[in-house]
C-alpha cells in the first residue's frame, strides 16, 4: 500500500488498521522513518512509556507548542491529543502534521462546543477571551489570547487587574487562577474528566500511609485536591519540582504518564499515583492512550491521518496562540 492509498484506509476508530508483523522491531523502524523523512516526534508526557522512550522531544503543551512552532523537519509526527497536533499544524502550515490516532481527542476541549461558546462570549461583550490550550481550533479562533497551565498566570499578570475577563473551557485552572491572583474571572464550566477523579480521602489517607510524601498537582485537578498540595504545576513543572525537590516521596496527582520520567529522572526516589475515586484506571487518560507505538510507526510510514484545516481557521486561530507564545517570552519562560 502506499501513501496515496493509505489516506482511504482510515477506519472509523480514526486509525489505519493494519497487522504488523510481531517480530518487527518498531524502535529501530522509527527511528529509521525519522531519518528517511525527516520527522521529528513530538510526545506529551501522558503518553506510554514506549512512545516517551522514542520521541525527539517530549514536553508540557507549552513546550510542544513552541517546539512545533520552530521545527525544521519536513514532518510532525504528534504523539499527544488531537488539539496539541492541530496547535503544531496552525503553528507550522507548511509541515506535514500527523497524529497516531486521529479520535485522540480530550474532555475539556469536548466541554466547549464553539456555538453555545460563541452566545456566551456574546453575553459578555465587555470581557476579553483567555482560552486554555486544551480547546478546538473554533475556540481559539473566538479567543484573545490562548494560555497553558505554565504560563496562565504570566498571561494574566500582563494584563490590567481592572480588565474583565472570560476563561475557558477549564473551571478548575480558572478557579485556582482566581484564587491565585485575585481576579474575578467568568469561568466557562468545562472539566478535564482524568483530573477530576481524583478522590481527596484516598489522598489524604494515603498521606497518613506515607507522613513524608509530598502532594503535587496540576492545576486541572479540583479545589479540594489542590487544597492537599504542597506544589501545584504544569507537567514540566511537577517533574522538575520532583527532580529537583530534597523530598524523596511524593503523591502525584495528575494522569499516570508522568511517573515514566520522574522515576527515569530520579529513580531513587518514590512516586505514587494519587488515587481515583473508584478502583479504575481513570488516572489514565483515555484519549492519550489510545496511541501506540504501532500506530505512531503506522503514521510515519503511512504519512496518515493528516491535520488538515481550513486556512481562515487557521489564521484566527494562530492570532491568539502567537499573543501566547510572545507574552511566554517576554515573561522569559521560553527561548
Ligand atoms: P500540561 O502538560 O501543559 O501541563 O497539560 C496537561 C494536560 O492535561 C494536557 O492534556
Ligand atoms: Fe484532555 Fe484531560 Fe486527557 Fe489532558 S488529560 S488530554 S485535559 S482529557
Amino acid at each position: 500500500m502506499n501513501i496515496v492509498e493509505a489516506k482511504d484506509k482510515i477506519d472509523e476508530r480514526g486509525f489505519l488498521d493494519i497487522d504488523l508483523d510481531v517480530n518487527m522491531d518498531l524502535f529501530a523502524e522509527i527511528e529509521r522513518l525519522k531519518k528517511e523523512k525527516n520527522a521529528i516526534v513530538l510526545a506529551h508526557y501522558y503518553q506510554e512509556p514506549d512512545i516517551q522512550d522514542v520521541a525527539d522531544f517530549l514536553g508540557d503543551s507549552l513546550g510542544l507548542a513552541q517546539k512545533a512552532q520552530t521545527t525544521k523537519a519536513d514532518m510532525i509526527v504528534f504523539a499527544g491529543v488531537h488539539f496539541m497536533a492541530e496547535t503544531a499544524k496552525i503553528l507550522n502550515p507548511s509541515r506535514k502534521v500527523v497524529l497516531p490516532d486521529l479520535k485522540a481527542g480530550c474532555s475539556l476541549a469536548d466541554s466547549a462546543p464553539a456555538a453555545q461558546f460563541q452566545a456566551f462570549k456574546e453575553k459578555h461583550r465587555d470581557h476579553i477571551v483567555i482560552s486554555y490550550i486544551n480547546c478546538t481550533a473554533d475556540i481559539k479562533a473566538l479567543s484573545d489570547i490562548i494560555c497553558t497551565s505554565s504560563n496562565a498566570e504570566a498571561i494574566l499578570n500582563s494584563l490590567p487587574k481592572d480588565q474583565e475577563i472570560i476563561f475557558a473551557p477549564d473551571k478548575n485552572l480558572g478557579g485556582f487562577l482566581n484564587k491565585k491572583t485575585g481576579r474575578n474571572m467568568l469561568l466557562w464550566n468545562g472539566a478535564c474528566m482524568v483530573h477530576e477523579i481524583f478522590s481527596m480521602e484516598k489522598i489524604t489517607r494515603l498521606k497518613v500511609r506515607h507522613p513524608n510524601a509530598k502532594v503535587i498537582a496540576h492545576p486541572e485537578c479540583e479545589e479540594p485536591v489542590l487544597r492537599l498540595a504542597d506544589f501545584i504545576g504544569s507537567t514540566t513543572q511537577l517533574l522538575k519540582y520532583a527532580v529537583t525537590d530534597s523530598n524523596n516521596e511524593f503523591i502525584v496527582a495528575t494522569e499516570t504518564g508522568i511517573l515514566h520520567q520522574m522515576q527515569k529522572e530520579a529513580p531513587h526516589k518514590t512516586f505514587i499515583p494519587a488515587p481515583p475515586t473508584n478502583s479504575c484506571a481513570c488516572n489514565d487518560c483515555p484519549y492519550m492512550k489510545l496511541n501506540t507505538l504501532e500506530k505512531l510507526y503506522l503514521c510515519m510510514e503511512y504519512e496518515t491521518p493528516e491535520i488538515i484545516m481550513d486556512e481562515q481557521l487557521r489564521l484566527a486561530a494562530k492570532k491568539p496562540i502567537e499573543r501566547m507564545l510572545e507574552i511566554s517570552r517576554k515573561a522569559g519562560l521560553i527561548g
